[in-house]
């Protein structure tokens, strides 16, 4: 009867190891951009045991290297590419068209995997803080909003611009999200039909009058956010001449010359700038406008019928710059000028949210982490909790940086796993987790239409012959209605 006994003991045991090891890892990812795929992608090849399931606020994938990323640069969507080998792992599920937050929650998803990747981005634009911001000033707008116009982001399908009614636009910021906005402005339009601009925007800015574009930093040209290929593009645009002020840039190059010389990527922005300002030709042009800091937006008066209510200038502080270079700071002078335009857009970065149950350091706009292990506010580590991408360390860096920051996290959560560091616990009932098997019913009941990735598949399809009708790469949906409109025919 022992022997009986024991031999029953040692096969539950052995029983149970067994399913113990077999047991797959359940990982959920919040938000299918950049950071979500690479992140994927490196947990898939170092852990070979994982299941990862996506979800997607939006009923595509890619994030900004689909509403982002500007449509004259094709090739830095091939990433893609890398994305789609994901994407076909067995071990991988794509579940669109579900916001975290809003149509799943935390509890949802504790019950169901082992832990959980974040990488849900930057989704709202940082605000000026200045006079009139808010009020309802016509043609005033965020660069976000019109990158996801152009781009066919659905929330931005029906933005009202009016690019006849001016001549002038005025970007605020200098980064790379500038000179796209402003190059897309500049650009002809036989050049972008060959694009996968969305067919709307190329019809706005076919009746476009915009000839100038003025993009203004509240520092100096050393400090410049846009790097040199952006900035060699603005400088190449044809029949375009740029303005600076060149006394300036030549006084700021001469008095820093040895600090220049030795930091390269600043040198090559430099020759590139100075190279640029005999650029003098063109019906179009381009200006930098430095060391102005924006006050106040002003509208057309209501005794204008046309323009009533339209954006008709804004009103810079002039600054001077103090501390050292590598911290220089804008200081007002106490000096106003006035900029007349018909149209602003406000580049001025991006900022991440804060979602249902996650930790937010509002003065960082991150989730608070180390290399990606979410710390709630005591700086307690949150087991099986992850964070990935703008959202882990703020809405900067390209597509690379991205790879590199997700790369770090998906080696924590795999070497957490290694050290079998605790992950997030069993529920009270303690029955198997079943991650998507589970979840989509309950999105299902819950009345939400769940898109997979073959679906994705079929909507690409129809993109891409659409576009192929107008010798285009693809014509993007850009409402919600219409994509799934593709999946009932
Ligand atoms: C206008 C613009 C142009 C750029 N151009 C370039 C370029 O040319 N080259 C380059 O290298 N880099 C470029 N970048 C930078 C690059 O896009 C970023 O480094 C990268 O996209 C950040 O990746 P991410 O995954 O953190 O965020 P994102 O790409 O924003 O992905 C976040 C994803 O999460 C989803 N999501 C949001 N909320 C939820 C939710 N509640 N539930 C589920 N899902 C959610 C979003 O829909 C999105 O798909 C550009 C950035 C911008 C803003
Ligand atoms: N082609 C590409 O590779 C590409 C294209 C687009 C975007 N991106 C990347 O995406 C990231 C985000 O780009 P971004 O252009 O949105 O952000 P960014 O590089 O941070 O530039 C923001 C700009 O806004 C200015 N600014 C911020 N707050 C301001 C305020 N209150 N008043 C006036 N000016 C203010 C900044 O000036 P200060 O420096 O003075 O703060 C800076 O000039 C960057 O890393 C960028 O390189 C890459």
């Amino acid at each position: 009867m022992a022997v009986v006994l024991v031999l029953v003991v040692v096969l539950q045991k052995k029983w149970f190891s067994a399913f113990t090891i077999s047991s797959p890892f359940r990982l959920a990812v919040i938000g299918s951009g950049p950071a979500g795929f690479y992140t994927a992608y490196r947990v898939l090849k170092d852990h070979q045991n994982t299941l990862i399931d996506m979800y997607e606020a939006l009923p595509v994938p890619f994030g900004l290297v689909r509403y982002g990323v500007a449509p004259d640069h094709p090739e830095v969507k091939n990433v893609q590419n890398r994305f789609e080998e994901v994407a076909q792992d067995s071990r991988y599920t794509f579940i669109g068209n579900v916001k975290y937050g809003e149509d799943l929650t935390l509890k949802d998803l504790k019950s169901q995997y082992d832990a959980i990747v974040f990488s849900y981005g930057a989704g709202q634009e940082k605000s000026l803080g200045v006079r009139n911001e808010n009020e309802p000033i016509k043609n005033i707008c965020s660069a976000r909003a019109f990158v996801g116009w152009y781009n066919g982001l659905p929330q931005y399908r029906d933005l009202e611009l009016d690019l006849t009614c001016t001549d002038t636009a005025v970007v605020i910021g200098q980064g790379n999200v500038a000179l796209d906005v402003g190059r897309i402005l500049l650009t002809s339009v036989v050049e972008l039909s060959k694009t996968d601009i969305t067919e709307y925007a190329l019809e706005a800015l076919r009746k476009s009058q915009i000839r100038n574009v003025i993009i203004v930093g509240r520092r100096g040209p050393l400090q410049v956010s846009f790097t040199a290929k952006e900035l060699r593009e603005m400088m190449n645009l044809p029949n375009t001449k740029f303005h600076t002020d060149s006394e300036l840039v030549k006084n700021e190059l001469f008095t820093n010359v040895d600090i220049i010389s030795k930091d390269r990527p600043l040198k090559r922005l430099m020759q590139i700038l100075e190279k640029g300002m005999s650029n003098s030709i063109g019906y179009k042009s381009w200006t930098l406008k430095f060391l102005r800091s924006p006050d106040e937006f002003i509208a057309h008066g209501n005794n204008d019928p046309f323009r009533a209510k339209y954006v008709r200038a804004v009103n810079f502080h002039i600054n001077r710059l103090e501390g050292p270079l590598e911290k220089r700071v804008a200081v007002p002078t106490g000096k106003m000028e006035e900029l007349e335009t018909g149209l602003v857009l406000k580049s001025v970065g991006y900022r991440s949210i804060p979602l249902e149950g996650l930790p937010f350091d509002e003065d960082k706009g991150i989730v608070p982490n180390y290399k990606g292990k979410i710390l709630d506010s005591d700086s307690n580590e949150q087991p099986g909790l992850y964070v990935a991408g703008w959202l882990k360390r703020g809405p900067q860096g390209v597509i690379a940086t991205t790879m590199y920051d997700a790369f770090e996290t998906a080696e924590v959560i795999v070497s957490d796993i290694r050290q079998n560091k605790p992950m997030i616990s069993k529920d009270t009932i303690n029955t198997a987790k079943q991650g998507s098997k589970a979840i989509i019913p309950i999105l299902h009941q819950r009345g939400i239409r769940t898109i997979s990735y073959e679906d994705w598949k079929k909507i690409e399809e129809k993109e891409n012959e659409a576009g192929k009708a107008k010798h285009k790469p693809r014509e993007k949906f850009a409402r919600v209605e219409d994509v799934m409109h593709v999946l009932d025919t």
